[in-house]
């Protein structure tokens, strides 16, 4: 089987230094040693409130990195100039809610359906790989599907809630094992994140036709007591 590469994000090395407003932690020297110790691809979502990643940690990284940027952005238009400048190999379109405090469902893909339609067009057109974070449903991988992206993004939220609360996890794993299988019979790479841990990333690394796992807050809090390059290397061990 081949193994699933890690995205490792790194939103939250730039939330330690915007909360006292410092030029430390470096989200780029997160970036490169993130990459010397295995890491498959860098994630960074760029807000609307840049409350965490700004317009020169996106420069900055977009041009140091060797293995491919994964710029997550919502659908607007500010997003989509910046995207179709910066050309980061990787773009994934995620929901966003000024208020929330993280991302906290998949895309609706009822809403602004052509504008989406429109921007997918021309960031494939731009050369970069699309995603759409997605809840793990089919009909929403169907909709995905008719928008011409190259991959999804299973947004694995509950399931990883579950795995933590040591509750009956079952029914949730179920529902994302059909969204992986449905979406590879479709042609779809299927991707997967949001709130992975080790215990649900092993869990989860099970199921087979999963080819991305996009892992940050827990990835970064680890990294406060064994260090970045002990847990991307423990990540890896786990999804190999
Ligand atoms: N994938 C997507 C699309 C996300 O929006 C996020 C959170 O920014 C993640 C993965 C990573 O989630 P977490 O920080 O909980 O590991």
């Amino acid at each position: 089987m081949k193994k699933i590469r890690l995205g490792v994000n790194i939103d939250h090395v730039a939330t330690v230094r915007n909360a006292r407003g410092e030029k430390y932690p470096s989200p780029l020297r997160a970036a490169i040693l993130a990459q010397k110790s295995g890491a498959d691809s860098i994630t960074i979502h760029l807000r609307e409130d840049r409350r965490h990643i700004n317009d020169s940690d996106l420069k900055l990284i977009n041009s140091k990195l060797k293995i491919p940027l994964n710029l997550e952005i919502a659908a607007t238009n500010e997003m989509l100039k910046i995207a179709l400048k910066c050309k980061p190999p990787f773009i994934c379109i995620v929901p966003e809610k000024r208020k929330e405090i993280t991302t906290e469902g998949g895309l609706n893909l009822n809403f602004k359906k052509e504008f989406l339609r429109k921007i997918i067009y021309k960031l494939k057109k731009n050369k970069s790989r699309v995603s759409l974070f997605i809840e793990a449903n089919q009909l929403d991988i169907k909709k995905a599907k008719l928008l011409n992206v190259d991959c999804i993004e299973i947004h694995t939220g509950k399931f990883c809630r579950l795995v933590d609360e040591k509750k009956n996890y079952k029914n949730e794993l179920n529902k994302i094992k059909r969204a992986v299988a449905f979406g590879n019979n479709i042609g779809l790479e299927v991707h997967a994140g949001h709130g992975l841990t080790y215990k649900s990333a092993k869990i989860l690394s099970t199921t087979k036709g999963i080819k991305e796992f996009n892992i940050g807050h827990f990835l970064v809090g680890e990294s406060i007591f064994v260090g970045l390059p002990n847990t991307i290397k423990q990540f890896k061990k786990i999804i190999k």
